[in-house]
């Protein structure tokens, strides 16, 4: 078995979706404002996309910004949507060398117009690699993605016996993307907050107490340890898991 960090390599999840949470209280524990937790979130973005990358996971998705997340007062969805430029314009010639795909899901045309512009740019510059593709979820919530689909697969006229798990899925925005094996989410809050409900039908859940802001490649690394303990059915039996193999 070929190891890194006691992690076996046959077995790491092909997609790891996280939901970044606890900037705030992090910041509020320093004294500090809800926006210096955000700034300090990026450094655990780097060290999340350092560490899928040595393991080999091939798609990485982050709960950047949720349709609710409109909603938090005007200064702080500012300083986000700046924050997300800035960073997205700092590190594309990095994602680039790494062979990082630049990706984004949501409602993107509801984002400001440079903060779209900015995004377009990084994901045309870095489509042709593929180490590993990272996904921003902005301006993203599960059910706004389920009505959107719902509405093109009527705009398309679908017979209904045409509707199927497979149709759902290619109206979906994650359509070009397999379903996430493992969840991961910070901060102590055990919910799924409006994140990919369709695709993690059968994903393991992780939850760590540590804010986002702290979250190190070793505590990726230990998630991954987590779900490699477990045992995945399907629904199926162990007997039968263990019959035909475990995924
Ligand atoms: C949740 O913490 C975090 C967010 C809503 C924003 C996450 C954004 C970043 C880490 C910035 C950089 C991101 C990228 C992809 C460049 P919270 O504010 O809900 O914290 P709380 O629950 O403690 O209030």
């Amino acid at each position: 078995m070929s190891e890194i960090h006691g992690i076996d390599s046959t077995r790491v999840p092909k997609h790891v979706a996280m939901i970044m949470d606890g900037n705030g209280r992090w910041a509020k524990e320093k004294g500090q404002d809800r926006i210096f937790g955000h700034f300090n979130g990026v450094k655990a973005v780097r060290a999340s996309l350092k560490a899928a990358r040595r393991a080999g996971v091939k798609y990485l998705t982050l709960y950047a910004f949720s349709t609710e997340n409109w909603n938090r007062p005007k200064e702080e969805v500012e300083a986000l949507m700046d924050l997300l430029v800035q960073t997205i314009v700092q590190e594309v010639k990095e994602l680039d060398n790494n062979d990082v795909r630049l990706n984004a899901i949501g409602d993107l045309e509801s984002l400001p117009g440079s903060c779209h512009a900015e995004l377009q740019t990084a994901i045309d510059q870095t489509k042709d690699n593929d180490g590993i593709e990272l996904i921003l979820a902005l301006s993203y919530s599960a059910r706004w993605e389920l009505v959107r689909a719902v509405q093109n697969i009527v705009k398309d006229n679908i017979s209904p016996d045409a509707v199927s798990e497979e149709l759902i899925g290619s109206y979906l925005c994650t359509h070009s993307i397999p379903d996430p094996e493992l969840v991961i989410r910070t901060s102590g809050e055990h919910r799924v907050s409006n994140f990919l409900l369709w695709q993690i039908a059968y994903s393991e859940l992780y939850f760590t107490a540590k804010y986002w802001p702290d979250f190190r490649e070793e505590d990726f690394f230990d998630a991954l340890r987590d779900y490699q303990s477990r045992e995945r059915r399907f629904g199926k039996t162990a007997e039968q898991i263990t019959q035909t193999g475990n995924e």
